[in-house]
């Protein structure tokens, strides 16, 4: 099974206050699921059910499944020990042998065929694609059909955003399958089976004579993968912290990989057990090669100390998005995230330079001070908080004058420039949302060299009437949240916003008008999904919906997984080669499941 010994063994060498003993399933069975499970509820499964289910199925339940909520306060060997403890060992069935495709190596020779590898198309991060690249203009937009439907096999979530190079579509699942898809069909050329869920957007890079796929998954695991094959080059995790989650994708330069390592500790807390916090942001320079460290950068200077009863700090200031580079200076930009737990340090809530061949600290500009937030906060209230993370890379642009700016779109909902010769200090701010714990901006803006596009979050969640037997203890509010505004990049100023549009009366329940997905452009067209489904286009010049497509329905996939589309979140749609490919889906927090990566054309051609 997995590698739980290297887990329990690593968390107990950093986690000194916690017992050594391995998890007992049991233990964890009785003190955590039976009194839901063993209870006779009639819509909760018994724990015979439980038994019929795979030791991989219930593990991602739990990872990222209807269990999530209840999850988070487990630590991962405790999550393994439960599932090995009611399962049956292994996983669910491959698919069928009609979903693979007659050629079964991704070709990626013979390079000029368009591409978008990673978060970006360019290392500046702009999510932005040149209408060649893209094989988009303005006009096809509205004919935009559905070209195919590929469905992720048992899953509630669909996050990876993919990668698609000479006609290959690499992308990550929450089952932690990654998969290698002929773009026109949609049929599979290889499969790789991850530790954990694969959220992180694939980067390829090439290793002479073949290619590497590289990608992260929700438990601290980093991977580089044959491109061709799919066969496993190595395995590593960067950060040793049990709590090690990674979601930003990689950035790749001269042979070293740059990988942001993000955290679920602030979550952890919802255990008045847990030791708050010891988990410190950081960035991994690694040689693709082998996955050997150049080096490791904490946001946080030092070393969490024990601070009271199960109080320890600072912690936190996680990287959660794609790092940017900037080869003219020589650094590498990161925005990072709260702190934990006290002291508050200075390089949360900030955007940081680093120098790329040193990892050394050249600059950073915190936005929001202070910032001392977790799960248990919000419902104690005792932290000063607001919970004002950047979830998104920063944008380097070129300004007509000649002069570089570097755009952060931050929780807060404010959005700022910074001047990248002056060590970030702050050309222009505007604020683009009411910000809170889920944005503001969240998960990235796209920018075309005149604009920078935000896209509102702004989710508002209805606490419902307690009931203790659901699991999902809130929904979100279907009238608040949403909105797209067009900002001019030299001076700030605002040239459009586009309205949310609020659920209609037969929206499902999870819908919400939140525009937390990252945004895409290409000329003319700015793409935004939203929490109701809709993935929309609108007109760069004025702000207009030109195309909309609401996801939240059945697929006919081309595997011949069941499939149904939900929310749009976290990592956005992609332009290239003709088509528009997004993933869709994001059962967290209330808002609606799907499992499906559709794939869009002029026509459905
Ligand atoms: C607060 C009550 C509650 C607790 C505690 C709880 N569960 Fe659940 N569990 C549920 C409910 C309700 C469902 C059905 C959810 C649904 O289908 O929407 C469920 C579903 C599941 C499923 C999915 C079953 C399937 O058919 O796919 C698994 C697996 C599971 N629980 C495992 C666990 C484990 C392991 C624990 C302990 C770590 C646990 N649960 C704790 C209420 C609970």
């Amino acid at each position: 099974m997995r590698s739980v010994l290297t887990v329990v063994f690593v968390w107990s060498m950093f986690i000194p206050a916690l017992s050594a003993a391995p998890a007992s399933g049991e233990a964890v069975y009785k003190q955590r699921c039976a009194g839901c499970h063993d209870s006779g509820s009639g819509r909760i499964p018994p724990r015979d059910e439980l038994k019929k289910l795979r030791v991989a199925q219930i593990l991602r339940t739990l990872d990222f499944g209807v269990m999530n909520n209840i999850a988070t306060k487990l630590r991962q060997d405790e999550r393994e020990a439960v599932a090995a403890y009611l399962g049956i060992p292994g996983d669910t069935a491959k698919p069928a042998a009609t979903a693979y495709c007659t050629e079964r190596t991704a070709k990626l020779a013979g390079a000029g065929k368009a591409q978008w590898n990673g978060w970006s198309p360019a290392s500046t991060n702009t999510r932005y694609q040149a209408n060649e690249a893209a094989g988009l203009s303005f006009g096809d937009i509205p004919r935009l059909k559905l070209k195919w439907a590929y469905g992720f096999d048992g899953d509630i979530i669909a996050f990876s955003q993919p990668t698609v190079l000479n006609g290959n579509v690499f992308v990550g699942s929450a089952s932690g399958l990654v998969q290698a898809l002929d773009a026109a069909s949609g049929c599979i050329r290889w499969l790789f089976q991850a530790t954990g869920p694969v959220r992180t957007a694939p980067l390829n890079a090439s290793l002479g004579d073949k290619h590497a796929v590289m990608f992260g998954d929700s438990i601290g695991w980093f991977y580089a993968v044959e491109a061709e094959t799919g066969r496993l080059l190595w395995k590593k995790r960067p950060e040793p912290h049990e709590a090690t989650r990674l979601t930003g994708a990689a950035m790749a330069y001269q042979g070293i990989l740059y990988i942001p390592v993000a955290s679920w500790e602030e979550s952890r807390t919802t255990n008045p057990d847990y030791p708050c916090c010891t988990f410190r942001g950081s960035v991994v320079a690694l040689r693709i090669k082998d996955g050997s460290q150049v080096w490791k950068t904490y946001m946080i200077a030092e070393k969490a100390t024990q601070t009271g009863k199960n109080e320890w700090g600072p912690s936190g200031a996680g990287v959660w998005a794609a790092p940017t580079l900037d080869t003219k200076r020589g650094v590498l930009y990161v925005a990072t995230g709260d702190n934990y737990s006290a002291p508050a340090t200075p390089m949360s809530d900030a955007i940081v330079a680093l120098e790329l061949t040193t990892g050394r600290v050249v600059w950073s500009m915190q936005t929001t001070p202070g910032d001392v937030w977790n799960t248990l906060c919000s419902t104690k209230g005792n932290c000063p908080g607001p919970d004002f993370d950047y979830g998104s890379s920063v944008i380097l642009e070129k300004l007509d004058n000649g002069r570089d700016v570097l755009l952060a779109g931050q929780k807060s909902g404010v959005v700022y420039a910074l001047d990248p010769d002056r060590k970030g200090e702050i050309l222009w701010q505007v604020r683009v949302g009411q910000g809170g714990t889920n944005g503001g901006v969240q998960w990235g803006m796209a920018s075309d060299g005149n604009q920078v596009y935000a896209a509102t979050s702004d989710v508002t969640r209805l606490q419902t009437p307690q009931d203790p037997l659901d699991p999902r203890p809130q929904f979100v509010d279907p009238k608040i949240g949403g909105g797209l505004t067009a900002l001019r990049i030299a001076n700030g100023e605002k040239i459009w916003f586009s309205p949310p549009i609020v659920c209609g009366p037969n929206a499902k329940p999870g819908c919400s008008p939140a525009q937390s997905q990252a945004v895409t452009a290409i000329p003319g067209v700015v793409f935004s999904g939203s929490l109701d489904g809709h993935l929309r286009a609108y007109s760069a010049e004025e702000g207009k919906v030109i195309w909309d497509f609401d996801t939240v329905r059945e697929y006919q996939t081309v595997n011949g997984v069941r499939a149904t589309g939900g929310s749009l979140n976290g990592p956005g749609a992609v332009a290239v080669d003709g088509m528009l490919i997004v993933n869709s889906g994001y059962a967290r927090l209330g808002s609606i499941p799907g499992n499906v990566l559709l794939a869009f054309s002029v026509d459905g051609k």
